[in-house]
Protein backbone atom coordinates (compact mmCIF):
# COMPACT_ATOMS: atom_id res chain seq x y z
CA UNK A 1 0.00 0.00 0.00
CA UNK A 2 2.98 2.02 0.20
CA UNK A 3 2.92 5.55 -1.36
CA UNK A 4 -0.97 4.96 -2.20
CA UNK A 5 -3.19 8.58 -2.78
CA UNK A 6 -6.45 8.36 -0.55
CA UNK A 7 -8.87 11.01 -0.13
CA UNK A 8 -11.75 11.87 2.50
CA UNK A 9 -14.42 14.01 0.73
CA UNK A 10 -16.32 15.68 4.38
CA UNK A 11 -19.24 17.42 2.25
CA UNK A 12 -21.03 19.34 5.51
CA UNK A 13 -23.36 22.07 6.27
CA UNK A 14 -21.62 25.21 6.27
CA UNK A 15 -18.32 23.82 3.86
CA UNK A 16 -17.04 20.44 1.60
CA UNK A 17 -13.57 19.41 2.55
CA UNK A 18 -11.79 17.83 0.47
CA UNK A 19 -8.40 16.26 2.29
CA UNK A 20 -5.68 14.04 0.52
CA UNK A 21 -3.41 11.55 1.88
CA UNK A 22 -0.60 9.33 0.92
CA UNK A 23 -0.67 5.71 2.84
CA UNK A 24 3.16 5.26 4.14
CA UNK A 25 4.31 2.02 6.18
CA UNK A 26 3.89 4.34 9.33
CA UNK A 27 0.72 6.21 9.09
CA UNK A 28 -0.81 8.83 6.41
CA UNK A 29 1.08 11.90 5.22
CA UNK A 30 -1.10 14.89 4.24
CA UNK A 31 -0.57 16.27 1.20
CA UNK A 32 -3.34 18.50 0.10
CA UNK A 33 -6.71 19.81 1.31
CA UNK A 34 -9.32 22.18 -0.10
CA UNK A 35 -11.90 23.69 1.53
CA UNK A 36 -15.11 25.54 0.27
CA UNK A 37 -17.99 27.01 1.73
CA UNK A 38 -20.96 25.44 0.82
CA UNK A 39 -24.98 26.31 1.23
CA UNK A 40 -25.94 22.94 -0.93
CA UNK A 41 -26.88 20.79 2.70
CA UNK A 42 -29.87 21.19 5.65
CA UNK A 43 -28.84 19.79 8.72
CA UNK A 44 -26.29 17.71 7.12
CA UNK A 45 -28.71 16.52 4.58
CA UNK A 46 -28.52 17.75 0.63
CA UNK A 47 -31.16 20.15 -0.11
CA UNK A 48 -29.23 21.33 -3.41
CA UNK A 49 -28.06 19.09 -5.72
CA UNK A 50 -26.48 21.84 -8.44
CA UNK A 51 -25.12 24.13 -5.40
CA UNK A 52 -23.48 21.13 -3.62
CA UNK A 53 -21.87 19.56 -6.63
CA UNK A 54 -20.38 22.96 -7.65
CA UNK A 55 -18.84 23.12 -3.85
CA UNK A 56 -17.55 19.35 -4.13
CA UNK A 57 -16.11 20.58 -7.43
CA UNK A 58 -14.10 23.24 -6.19
CA UNK A 59 -12.93 21.71 -2.73
CA UNK A 60 -11.60 18.70 -4.94
CA UNK A 61 -10.30 20.72 -7.69
CA UNK A 62 -8.23 23.24 -4.55
CA UNK A 63 -7.15 19.77 -3.10
CA UNK A 64 -5.87 18.43 -5.91
CA UNK A 65 -3.45 21.06 -7.05
CA UNK A 66 -2.20 21.43 -3.79
CA UNK A 67 -1.36 17.65 -3.09
CA UNK A 68 -0.50 17.27 -7.18
CA UNK A 69 -2.59 14.26 -7.54
CA UNK A 70 -5.60 14.09 -9.95
CA UNK A 71 -8.29 12.73 -7.84
CA UNK A 72 -10.70 9.92 -8.80
CA UNK A 73 -11.87 8.46 -6.11
CA UNK A 74 -13.09 9.72 -2.59
CA UNK A 75 -14.53 7.99 0.51
CA UNK A 76 -17.34 10.69 1.46
CA UNK A 77 -19.38 11.13 4.75
CA UNK A 78 -22.94 11.22 4.94
CA UNK A 79 -24.92 12.54 8.35
CA UNK A 80 -28.38 14.01 9.23
CA UNK A 81 -31.44 12.70 11.48
CA UNK A 82 -32.31 9.92 9.66
CA UNK A 83 -29.10 7.73 10.76
CA UNK A 84 -30.52 4.76 12.94
CA UNK A 85 -28.13 2.30 15.17
CA UNK A 86 -29.87 -1.21 16.29
CA UNK A 87 -28.15 -4.26 18.01
CA UNK A 88 -28.14 -7.46 15.64
CA UNK A 89 -26.67 -11.52 15.94
CA UNK A 90 -24.85 -13.64 13.96
CA UNK A 91 -23.82 -16.77 13.51
CA UNK A 92 -21.47 -18.94 11.46
CA UNK A 93 -20.53 -22.87 11.83
CA UNK A 94 -16.92 -22.91 12.42
CA UNK A 95 -15.87 -25.04 8.70
CA UNK A 96 -12.51 -26.73 9.59
CA UNK A 97 -12.33 -26.29 13.55
CA UNK A 98 -10.04 -22.55 13.49
CA UNK A 99 -11.86 -19.51 12.93
CA UNK A 100 -10.62 -18.26 9.72
CA UNK A 101 -11.56 -14.97 8.49
CA UNK A 102 -14.51 -16.49 5.81
CA UNK A 103 -16.40 -17.80 9.25
CA UNK A 104 -16.03 -14.19 10.68
CA UNK A 105 -17.68 -12.96 7.38
CA UNK A 106 -20.40 -15.08 7.03
CA UNK A 107 -21.02 -14.66 10.51
CA UNK A 108 -21.16 -10.70 9.75
CA UNK A 109 -23.22 -11.86 6.95
CA UNK A 110 -25.96 -13.59 9.23
CA UNK A 111 -26.41 -10.15 11.42
CA UNK A 112 -26.69 -7.60 8.66
CA UNK A 113 -29.69 -10.16 7.33
CA UNK A 114 -32.34 -8.46 8.95
CA UNK A 115 -35.08 -6.85 7.21
CA UNK A 116 -34.71 -3.06 6.65
CA UNK A 117 -37.24 -0.49 5.90
CA UNK A 118 -37.27 -0.37 1.41
CA UNK A 119 -36.23 3.19 1.82
CA UNK A 120 -33.11 2.44 4.00
CA UNK A 121 -29.94 0.99 3.91
CA UNK A 122 -27.61 -0.27 6.13
CA UNK A 123 -24.42 1.67 6.22
CA UNK A 124 -22.17 -0.30 8.60
CA UNK A 125 -22.07 -3.52 10.33
CA UNK A 126 -20.03 -2.75 13.26
CA UNK A 127 -18.56 -5.90 15.50
CA UNK A 128 -19.14 -5.30 19.27
CA UNK A 129 -17.47 -8.86 20.28
CA UNK A 130 -17.31 -12.32 18.78
CA UNK A 131 -18.60 -15.64 20.49
CA UNK A 132 -16.82 -19.15 20.20
CA UNK A 133 -18.84 -21.72 21.58
CA UNK A 134 -19.46 -20.60 25.65
CA UNK A 135 -16.66 -18.02 25.39
CA UNK A 136 -17.54 -14.38 25.05
CA UNK A 137 -16.60 -10.63 25.01
CA UNK A 138 -13.30 -12.10 22.12
CA UNK A 139 -12.27 -8.84 20.04
CA UNK A 140 -10.53 -11.02 16.97
CA UNK A 141 -11.47 -14.72 17.35
CA UNK A 142 -9.17 -15.69 13.95
CA UNK A 143 -7.34 -18.83 14.72
CA UNK A 144 -9.37 -19.67 17.75
CA UNK A 145 -10.84 -23.44 17.65
CA UNK A 146 -14.03 -24.18 18.21
CA UNK A 147 -17.21 -25.36 16.08
CA UNK A 148 -19.91 -21.96 16.18
CA UNK A 149 -19.21 -18.40 16.37
CA UNK A 150 -21.30 -15.51 16.72
CA UNK A 151 -20.87 -11.77 15.91
CA UNK A 152 -22.95 -9.08 17.95
CA UNK A 153 -22.98 -5.88 16.01
CA UNK A 154 -24.62 -2.72 15.63
CA UNK A 155 -25.87 -1.59 12.34
CA UNK A 156 -26.00 1.91 11.01
CA UNK A 157 -28.57 2.39 8.88
CA UNK A 158 -29.43 5.09 6.82
CA UNK A 159 -31.84 6.86 4.71
CA UNK A 160 -31.12 6.11 0.42
CA UNK A 161 -32.02 8.99 -1.05
CA UNK A 162 -30.04 10.82 1.62
CA UNK A 163 -26.84 8.67 0.65
CA UNK A 164 -27.88 8.70 -2.64
CA UNK A 165 -27.89 12.39 -3.43
CA UNK A 166 -24.36 12.51 -1.85
CA UNK A 167 -23.52 9.82 -4.32
CA UNK A 168 -24.87 11.51 -7.30
CA UNK A 169 -23.05 15.13 -6.63
CA UNK A 170 -19.80 13.60 -6.38
CA UNK A 171 -20.39 11.37 -9.69
CA UNK A 172 -21.46 14.35 -11.38
CA UNK A 173 -18.37 16.00 -10.69
CA UNK A 174 -16.61 12.92 -12.12
CA UNK A 175 -15.59 10.86 -8.74
CA UNK A 176 -16.43 7.62 -7.87
CA UNK A 177 -17.30 7.22 -4.20
CA UNK A 178 -15.35 4.05 -2.97
CA UNK A 179 -17.81 3.99 -0.23
CA UNK A 180 -19.77 6.32 2.06
CA UNK A 181 -18.74 6.63 6.04
CA UNK A 182 -21.18 7.49 8.91
CA UNK A 183 -19.84 11.07 9.74
CA UNK A 184 -19.09 10.28 13.56
CA UNK A 185 -17.57 7.29 13.01
CA UNK A 186 -15.04 9.31 10.89
CA UNK A 187 -14.57 11.74 13.72
CA UNK A 188 -14.22 9.43 16.11
CA UNK A 189 -11.52 7.68 14.37
CA UNK A 190 -9.52 11.24 13.77
CA UNK A 191 -10.02 12.37 17.39
CA UNK A 192 -9.69 9.22 19.61
CA UNK A 193 -6.95 7.46 20.96
CA UNK A 194 -7.74 3.45 21.79
CA UNK A 195 -7.51 3.78 25.08
CA UNK A 196 -10.31 6.29 25.15
CA UNK A 197 -12.04 3.43 23.03
CA UNK A 198 -11.74 0.81 25.21
CA UNK A 199 -12.85 2.15 28.44
CA UNK A 200 -15.65 3.52 27.04
CA UNK A 201 -15.71 7.41 25.85
CA UNK A 202 -18.57 9.93 23.82
CA UNK A 203 -17.41 11.44 20.71
CA UNK A 204 -19.73 14.64 20.07
CA UNK A 205 -19.51 16.21 16.82
CA UNK A 206 -20.87 19.99 16.98
CA UNK A 207 -20.80 21.53 13.53
CA UNK A 208 -23.11 23.80 11.42
CA UNK A 209 -26.49 21.80 11.15
CA UNK A 210 -26.04 18.57 13.46
CA UNK A 211 -24.68 17.47 16.76
CA UNK A 212 -23.36 14.28 15.91
CA UNK A 213 -22.98 11.64 18.91
CA UNK A 214 -20.96 8.28 18.69
CA UNK A 215 -20.43 6.05 22.23
CA UNK A 216 -17.45 3.53 22.05
CA UNK A 217 -17.88 0.94 25.15
CA UNK A 218 -15.35 -1.93 25.48
CA UNK A 219 -13.45 -0.98 22.09
CA UNK A 220 -16.36 -1.17 20.07
CA UNK A 221 -19.04 1.03 18.84
CA UNK A 222 -22.39 0.93 20.99
CA UNK A 223 -24.28 3.73 19.73
CA UNK A 224 -24.49 6.73 16.85
CA UNK A 225 -26.90 8.97 16.09
CA UNK A 226 -27.31 12.84 14.85
CA UNK A 227 -29.16 15.89 16.61
CA UNK A 228 -30.35 17.91 13.94
CA UNK A 229 -29.33 21.12 15.61
CA UNK A 230 -25.51 22.96 15.63
CA UNK A 231 -23.85 26.39 15.02
CA UNK A 232 -25.76 27.42 12.72
CA UNK A 233 -28.82 27.84 15.25
CA UNK A 234 -26.63 29.36 17.74
CA UNK A 235 -25.69 31.94 14.37
CA UNK A 236 -29.49 32.85 13.55
CA UNK A 237 -30.26 33.30 17.34
CA UNK A 238 -27.40 35.96 17.26
CA UNK A 239 -28.84 37.74 14.17
CA UNK A 240 -32.36 37.83 15.43
CA UNK A 241 -31.02 39.02 18.98
CA UNK A 242 -29.47 41.45 17.88
CA UNK A 243 -31.06 42.60 15.02
CA UNK A 244 -27.77 41.50 12.39
CA UNK A 245 -27.15 39.78 9.54
CA UNK A 246 -26.20 36.27 9.62
CA UNK A 247 -22.89 36.72 8.26
CA UNK A 248 -22.12 39.46 10.92
CA UNK A 249 -23.44 36.97 13.46
CA UNK A 250 -21.18 34.77 12.17
CA UNK A 251 -18.15 36.77 12.56
CA UNK A 252 -19.37 38.32 16.15
CA UNK A 253 -19.87 34.36 17.24
CA UNK A 254 -16.21 33.38 15.96
CA UNK A 255 -14.25 36.68 17.21
CA UNK A 256 -16.01 37.54 20.42
CA UNK A 257 -18.91 34.66 21.79
CA UNK A 258 -18.73 32.83 24.54
CA UNK A 259 -20.64 29.86 26.04
CA UNK A 260 -20.49 30.51 29.47
CA UNK A 261 -21.41 34.13 30.62
CA UNK A 262 -19.52 34.58 33.66
CA UNK A 263 -16.31 33.73 31.52
CA UNK A 264 -17.22 37.80 29.83
CA UNK A 265 -16.11 40.77 32.10
CA UNK A 266 -18.90 43.71 32.67
CA UNK A 267 -16.62 46.38 30.98
CA UNK A 268 -16.28 44.28 27.60
CA UNK A 269 -17.97 45.63 24.69
CA UNK A 270 -18.74 44.25 21.36
CA UNK A 271 -20.29 47.04 18.20
CA UNK A 272 -22.80 45.10 16.39
CA UNK A 273 -23.12 46.09 12.64
CA UNK A 274 -26.72 47.37 11.54
CA UNK A 275 -28.85 45.59 9.18
CA UNK A 276 -31.19 47.30 6.28
CA UNK A 277 -28.99 50.87 6.82
CA UNK A 278 -29.05 50.72 10.34
CA UNK A 279 -25.66 52.89 11.57
CA UNK A 280 -23.52 50.17 14.11
CA UNK A 281 -23.99 50.58 17.60
CA UNK A 282 -22.54 48.96 20.24
CA UNK A 283 -23.21 46.85 22.56
CA UNK A 284 -22.01 45.01 26.04
CA UNK A 285 -19.98 41.65 25.30
CA UNK A 286 -22.40 39.82 28.17
CA UNK A 287 -25.14 40.43 25.43
CA UNK A 288 -23.78 37.89 22.83
CA UNK A 289 -23.09 35.16 25.51
CA UNK A 290 -26.77 36.08 26.89
CA UNK A 291 -27.93 35.13 23.74
CA UNK A 292 -25.20 31.71 22.80
CA UNK A 293 -25.36 30.70 26.34
CA UNK A 294 -29.38 28.93 26.36
CA UNK A 295 -28.52 27.38 23.19
CA UNK A 296 -25.21 25.59 24.05
CA UNK A 297 -27.01 24.67 26.97
CA UNK A 298 -29.80 23.19 24.93
CA UNK A 299 -27.52 21.50 22.73
CA UNK A 300 -25.69 19.57 25.76
CA UNK A 301 -28.98 18.93 27.81
CA UNK A 302 -30.03 16.86 24.46
CA UNK A 303 -26.87 14.99 24.00
CA UNK A 304 -26.89 13.87 28.01
CA UNK A 305 -30.67 12.93 27.20
CA UNK A 306 -29.60 10.92 23.87
CA UNK A 307 -26.99 9.25 26.07
CA UNK A 308 -28.94 8.45 28.55
CA UNK A 309 -31.67 6.75 26.53
CA UNK A 310 -28.88 4.42 25.61
CA UNK A 311 -27.99 3.01 29.31
CA UNK A 312 -24.86 3.23 28.35
CA UNK A 313 -23.97 6.87 30.64
CA UNK A 314 -22.03 5.10 33.54
CA UNK A 315 -19.72 3.21 31.33
CA UNK A 316 -18.29 5.72 29.56
CA UNK A 317 -14.90 6.12 31.81
CA UNK A 318 -13.06 8.24 29.29
CA UNK A 319 -15.89 11.02 29.14
CA UNK A 320 -16.35 13.13 25.98
CA UNK A 321 -14.41 14.41 23.32
CA UNK A 322 -16.04 17.48 21.84
CA UNK A 323 -14.98 17.97 17.59
CA UNK A 324 -16.10 20.03 14.93
CA UNK A 325 -15.73 23.43 14.45
CA UNK A 326 -18.80 24.58 16.70
CA UNK A 327 -16.93 23.80 19.84
CA UNK A 328 -13.81 26.62 19.20
CA UNK A 329 -16.24 28.80 20.27
CA UNK A 330 -14.73 29.84 23.95
CA UNK A 331 -16.30 28.24 27.09
CA UNK A 332 -17.90 25.28 25.48
CA UNK A 333 -16.09 22.81 27.12
CA UNK A 334 -16.54 24.32 30.68
CA UNK A 335 -20.38 24.49 30.02
CA UNK A 336 -20.23 20.79 28.39
CA UNK A 337 -18.77 19.42 31.78
CA UNK A 338 -21.54 21.20 33.74
CA UNK A 339 -24.33 19.79 32.01
CA UNK A 340 -22.87 16.55 30.63
CA UNK A 341 -21.06 15.56 33.95
CA UNK A 342 -18.11 14.40 32.78
CA UNK A 343 -14.60 15.21 31.92
CA UNK A 344 -14.76 16.66 28.65
CA UNK A 345 -11.69 17.61 25.86
CA UNK A 346 -11.51 18.95 22.55
CA UNK A 347 -10.22 16.73 19.85
CA UNK A 348 -7.89 17.60 17.30
CA UNK A 349 -7.46 15.32 14.14
CA UNK A 350 -4.10 12.99 15.51
CA UNK A 351 -2.00 10.11 13.92
CA UNK A 352 -1.17 11.99 10.93
CA UNK A 353 2.22 13.87 9.17
CA UNK A 354 3.12 15.91 6.22
CA UNK A 355 0.87 19.55 6.00
CA UNK A 356 -0.67 18.65 9.60
CA UNK A 357 -1.71 22.73 9.84
CA UNK A 358 -4.24 22.78 7.35
CA UNK A 359 -6.38 20.54 8.46
CA UNK A 360 -5.70 21.39 12.38
CA UNK A 361 -8.93 22.14 13.34
CA UNK A 362 -11.99 19.99 15.15
CA UNK A 363 -13.64 20.80 11.75
CA UNK A 364 -11.10 18.74 9.72
CA UNK A 365 -11.66 15.95 12.19
CA UNK A 366 -14.45 14.34 9.85
CA UNK A 367 -12.32 15.05 6.57
CA UNK A 368 -9.30 13.24 8.61
CA UNK A 369 -11.42 10.44 9.90
CA UNK A 370 -12.70 9.94 6.11
CA UNK A 371 -9.15 9.54 4.99
CA UNK A 372 -8.20 7.38 8.14
CA UNK A 373 -11.11 5.04 7.34
CA UNK A 374 -10.27 4.59 3.86
CA UNK A 375 -6.67 3.93 4.24
CA UNK A 376 -7.71 1.21 6.56
CA UNK A 377 -10.06 0.42 3.71
CA UNK A 378 -7.35 -0.09 1.21
CA UNK A 379 -5.22 -1.92 3.88
CA UNK A 380 -7.97 -4.62 4.21
CA UNK A 381 -8.61 -5.36 0.70
CA UNK A 382 -4.92 -5.48 -0.35
CA UNK A 383 -5.08 -7.59 2.49
CA UNK A 384 -8.02 -10.27 1.96
CA UNK A 385 -7.36 -10.45 -1.91
CA UNK A 386 -4.38 -8.12 -3.31
CA UNK A 387 -6.63 -5.82 -4.32
CA UNK A 388 -5.72 -2.23 -5.50
CA UNK A 389 -8.75 -0.32 -4.99
CA UNK A 390 -7.25 3.28 -5.52
CA UNK A 391 -7.22 5.25 -8.38
CA UNK A 392 -5.75 8.57 -8.32
CA UNK A 393 -2.76 9.75 -10.55
CA UNK A 394 0.51 11.61 -8.99
CA UNK A 395 0.49 14.29 -11.52
CA UNK A 396 3.81 16.23 -9.60
CA UNK A 397 6.15 14.96 -6.80
CA UNK A 398 5.91 17.04 -4.04
CA UNK A 399 8.24 17.39 -1.13
CA UNK A 400 6.24 16.68 2.46
CA UNK A 401 9.59 17.09 3.97
CA UNK A 402 9.71 21.19 3.43
CA UNK A 403 7.66 23.22 5.64
CA UNK A 404 5.09 24.85 3.91
CA UNK A 405 3.36 28.14 4.88
CA UNK A 406 -0.55 28.28 4.48
CA UNK A 407 -3.12 30.77 5.62
CA UNK A 408 -5.07 29.12 8.15
CA UNK A 409 -8.27 28.14 7.01
CA UNK A 410 -11.06 30.10 7.02
CA UNK A 411 -13.15 28.25 9.75
CA UNK A 412 -10.93 28.66 12.24
CA UNK A 413 -10.41 31.86 14.23
CA UNK A 414 -9.33 29.25 17.06
CA UNK A 415 -10.71 29.43 20.08
CA UNK A 416 -10.95 33.25 21.66
CA UNK A 417 -8.13 34.25 23.74
CA UNK A 418 -8.36 37.31 26.19
CA UNK A 419 -5.42 38.29 23.50
CA UNK A 420 -7.75 38.51 20.62
CA UNK A 421 -10.37 39.93 22.41
CA UNK A 422 -7.92 42.93 22.96
CA UNK A 423 -7.20 43.00 19.53
CA UNK A 424 -11.21 43.26 18.41
CA UNK A 425 -11.57 46.37 20.83
CA UNK A 426 -8.80 48.01 19.59
CA UNK A 427 -9.51 47.00 16.16
CA UNK A 428 -12.98 48.66 17.06
N1 LIG B 1 -13.86 30.06 15.98
C1 LIG B 1 -15.13 29.68 16.00
N2 LIG B 1 -15.94 30.01 17.07
C2 LIG B 1 -17.22 29.61 17.10
N3 LIG B 1 -17.84 28.90 16.13
C3 LIG B 1 -17.08 28.55 15.05
C4 LIG B 1 -15.70 28.91 14.92
N4 LIG B 1 -15.23 28.43 13.74
C5 LIG B 1 -16.26 27.80 13.16
N5 LIG B 1 -17.38 27.88 13.93
C6 LIG B 1 -18.72 27.34 13.65
O1 LIG B 1 -18.61 25.96 13.34
C7 LIG B 1 -19.66 25.60 12.45
C8 LIG B 1 -19.08 24.81 11.30
O2 LIG B 1 -18.44 23.67 11.81
P1 LIG B 1 -18.07 22.45 10.86
O3 LIG B 1 -17.15 22.92 9.79
O4 LIG B 1 -17.60 21.34 11.73
O5 LIG B 1 -19.51 22.12 10.26
P2 LIG B 1 -19.92 21.27 8.99
O6 LIG B 1 -19.11 20.04 8.95
O7 LIG B 1 -19.92 22.13 7.77
O8 LIG B 1 -21.45 20.97 9.33
P3 LIG B 1 -22.19 19.61 9.79
O9 LIG B 1 -21.14 18.69 10.33
O10 LIG B 1 -23.14 20.06 10.84
O11 LIG B 1 -22.89 19.10 8.58
C9 LIG B 1 -20.33 26.89 11.98
O12 LIG B 1 -21.57 27.07 12.65
C10 LIG B 1 -19.32 27.96 12.39
O13 LIG B 1 -19.97 29.20 12.70
MG1 LIG C 1 -19.27 18.17 9.88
Amino acid sequence: MEGEIVVGLDVGTTKVAAVVGEINEDGITILGVGSVPCKGLKKGIVSNIDWTTRAIKDAVEAAQTMAGVEIRTVYAGVAGQHIRSQSSDGVAAIAGGEVTRADVERALEGARAIPVDADRQILHVLPREYIVDAQDGIRDPIGMSGVRLGAKVNLITAATNAVQNVIRCAERCGLTVADVVLEPVASAEAVLCEDEKEIGVAVVDIGGGTTDILLYVDGGIAHASVLPVGGNNITSDIAAGLRTPMAEADRLKRLAGCALGRMVGDDEEIEVPGVGGHPPRRAPRRVLSDIIEPRVEEIFAAVRKRIEDTGLLDQLSAGVVLTGGSVLLEGTSELAEEILGMPVRIGFPTAVKGITQLVNGPHYATGVGLLKFGAQAMRDAAARDGARTQSQTRIKPIDTRQPITVAPPAADEGPKSSKIWDWIKAAF
